[in-house]
C-alpha cells in the first residue's frame, strides 16, 4: 500500500440523464449512495488524505461526502470544464503535490477496496508515471479507448467522440481510475488543453504527455469490469443494484447464511449476518441491520437498522429500528417501529404494532394490540386487542405494566398509568388508575342478562327459532311494546344479573 497517498474523488458532474433534483452520486443502492460506495472503498486504502471535487449542487454533494467520510477534504469546481480541469482543482486544495494520486469517479458504486489496492500497490511497484484501470468490454460505445502500440504499451487515451473508426474498435476501455505519480501530475495538468471534440480539459490527455516525456504508462485490466460501471441514468442504476445485491448475497451464502431466494432477497451493504441465518423469500434487511446465529427472517419481511437476537424468528413483519432479543417470535403481520425492544423468548404476534415499547424477557404481545410508550416486565401476557392508549390528542403518555402481569382481552391503558408486578385486569378493562401488584382490575358496569328476549324482539326470525329450539323461555312479553335498546327497555320485567 502507498504510504504516501492522496486519492481524488471526482463528483461534481451533473448527471443530467437521471432526470432528477437528487444529484447523480447522491442516488442510492445498497443501502448507500453511489459516492458513499466509493469513499467506503476509498477508505479500505488508508490515504493520508482524500479530496472530493464538488460542483454541480455542491450544497447536498459536498455535506454528504463530508457525513460519509469525516476529514474529507472539499475541492470546489465551480464550472465542469472536464476531467483534468477537476483534478488540478483538487491538487490544489491537497496543497501538496508528493507520492501518489490515485483517482476515483464518484458514480462507480461496485469499484471494491481491494481492486483499489492492489491497483495502487501494482503502480507504486512499477514506478510508473501514470496507470490506468482498465476493462475489456463488448459495447465500448462512450468511452475512452485505450490504444496502445505494437509492443502493447499504452500510448494514448483517446475519447469515443474524438476516436477514429480503428479507435473505435478497441473494446479495451479506461474505466476513468487511474494512479499518478504525483509531481508528474502537478507538472502536466497545466499543459493539457481543451482542443478536442467537448472542449474541455481532458485528463487522459496526461497519457499522452508522459510518453512525450519519455516516462512509463500503464494499463492494468480488471477482469470483474462491472466494478468500474457508472450509472447513468436509472436503468443503469437498477442494474447496478441487482448486481449489488447478487454480490452481497453470494458474499452471505459463501459465509454461511441460507437464502432460499436470492432473486426476491436483498441485503444492504452494510447490513452484518451470523453464520446460520435463514433469509425467507421477500426478505429485505436495510441499512445497519444485524441479525445473528440461527435466526430465521421472513417470508416477506423488511427490516430497516434493526438487531435481531441469536434463533429468533420474524414472519411478515416490517420493522425499523427495533430490537429483538434470542429465541423471540415476531409476527406474521406485525409493524414494529422505532425504540421497539423485545426481550429473549419474547412475543410480538399477529397485527401489533410496537413504538418505544419494551417488553421483557418472556413477555408477550401475542394479537390486534398497539403498543406504544409502554414498559411491560418480564413474564407478562397482554391479551389479544389491547390498546395501549398513549397520546391525549396533545402528549404522549408512557405506560408501565409489571413483571408477570396478566391482562384481559381487549383492555385500554389510558397513559400515564401502571399495572404492577403479578396483577390482572379482567376482559374489557378500561385502566384509567394504576392497579397496584397483584391487585385485579375491572371496570365497565354488570352484565344484565334478558332472559328470552330474542323471541320477543326479533320473532319471527331464524334467530327467535334458534333461540326457542333451545328452550329460551319466552318472557318479557310486556316489553313487545317498547321499540328501544333493550338495554332500557327490559328493565322490569327482565332481570339484571350481576
Ligand atoms: C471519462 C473519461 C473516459 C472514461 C470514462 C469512464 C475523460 C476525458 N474521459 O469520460 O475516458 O472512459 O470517464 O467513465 O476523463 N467530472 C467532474 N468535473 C468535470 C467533468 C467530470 O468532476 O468537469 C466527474 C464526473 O462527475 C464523473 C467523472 O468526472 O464522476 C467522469 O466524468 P464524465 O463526464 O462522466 O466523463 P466521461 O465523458 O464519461
Ligand atoms: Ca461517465
Amino acid at each position: 500500500m502507498p504510504t504516501d497517498l492522496t486519492v481524488v474523488v471526482l463528483a461534481a458532474g451533473g448527471g443530467t440523464r437521471m432526470r432528477s433534483k437528487t444529484p447523480k452520486v447522491l442516488h442510492e443502492l445498497g443501502g448507500k449512495s453511489m459516492v458513499g460506495h466509493v469513499l467506503a472503498a476509498v477508505r479500505v486504502l488508508e490515504p493520508r488524505r482524500v479530496v472530493a471535487v464538488v460542483g454541480h449542487q455542491r450544497e447536498l454533494v459536498g455535506p454528504h461526502v463530508e457525513e460519509q467520510l469525516p476529514g474529507v477534504v472539499l475541492a470546489v469546481q465551480e464550472e465542469q470544464l472536464g476531467t483534468g480541469h477537476a483534478v488540478a482543482q483538487a491538487m490544489a486544495a491537497a496543497g501538496s503535490a508528493s507520492g501518489t494520486v490515485v483517482v476515483a469517479c464518484g458514480d462507480t458504486p461496485l469499484l471494491t477496496g481491494e481492486s483499489l489496492s492492489e491497483f495502487a500497490a501494482e503502480h507504486e511497484a512499477a514506478q510508473r508515471a501514470v496507470s490506468v484501470l482498465s476493462g475489456v468490454v463488448d459495447d465500448p460505445t462512450g468511452y475512452g479507448r485505450i490504444v496502445r502500440d505494437a509492443d502493447g504499451d499504452v500510448v494514448a487515451i483517446v475519447e469515443h467522440k474524438d476516436a477514429d473508426a480503428d479507435q473505435r474498435d478497441i473494446r479495451e476501455i479506461n474505466s476513468g481510475i487511474y494512479a499518478f505519480d504525483a509531481a508528474f501530475l502537478a507538472d502536466a495538468l497545466p499543459r493539457v488543453g481543451n482542443d478536442n471534440a467537448k472542449g474541455e480539459y481532458y485528463l487522459t490527455d496526461v497519457v499522452q504527455l508522459a510518453r512525450d516525456a519519455g516516462l512509463t504508462v500503464g494499463a492494468h485490466v480488471l477482469d470483474d469490469v462491472r466494478q468500474t460501471e457508472g450509472a447513468n441514468d436509472r436503468a443503469q442504476l437498477a442494474q447496478l443494484g441487482a448486481e449489488l445485491n447478487h454480490r452481497i448475497l453470494d458474499r452471505w451464502m459463501r459465509e454461511g447464511v441460507t437464502v432460499m431466494d436470492p432473486a426476491t432477497t436483498w441485503v444492504d451493504a452494510d447490513v452484518v449476518l451470523a453464520p446460520d441465518v435463514t433469509l425467507l423469500p421477500g426478505t429485505q434487511l436495510l441499512g445497519a441491520t444485524v441479525v445473528a446465529e440461527d435466526a430465521v427472517i421472513g417470508p416477506d419481511t423488511t427490516l430497516k437498522d434493526c438487531e435481531i437476537g441469536p434463533g429468533a424468528r420474524v414472519v411478515r413483519t416490517h420493522g425499523e429500528l427495533a430490537v429483538i432479543g434470542g429465541g423471540a417470535t415476531v409476527g406474521p403481520f406485525s409493524y414494529l417501529r422505532p425504540g421497539t425492544n423485545l426481550g429473549a423468548d419474547g412475543k410480538i404476534g399477529a397485527f401489533v404494532e410496537t413504538k418505544n415499547a419494551r417488553i421483557g424477557d418472556g413477555a408477550k404481545v401475542p394479537h390486534l394490540s398497539y403498543v406504544g410508550d409502554a414498559e411491560i416486565g418480564e413474564g407478562s401476557n397482554i391479551g389479544a386487542g389491547t390498546i395501549f392508549a398513549n397520546y391525549d390528542g396533545v402528549n404522549k403518555h408512557r405506560t408501565t405494566v409489571g413483571r408477570h402481569a396478566r391482562t384481559g382481552s381487549n383492555n385500554t391503558f389510558v397513559a400515564p398509568v401502571s399495572i404492577g408486578d403479578g396483577a390482572s385486569t379482567g376482559g374489557g378493562t378500561v385502566v384509567r388508575r394504576d392497579v397496584p401488584p397483584g391487585a385485579l382490575a375491572i371496570s365497565g358496569g354488570p352484565q344484565r342478562t334478558i332472559p328470552g328476549w330474542a323471541q320477543t324482539r326479533r320473532s319471527g326470525t331464524a334467530q327467535a327459532a334458534a333461540a326457542e329450539a333451545a328452550g329460551s323461555p319466552r318472557t318479557g312479553e310486556g316489553d313487545a311494546s317498547h321499540n328501544g335498546d333493550p338495554g332500557v327497555g327490559a328493565s322490569g320485567s327482565a332481570g339484571a344479573e350481576s
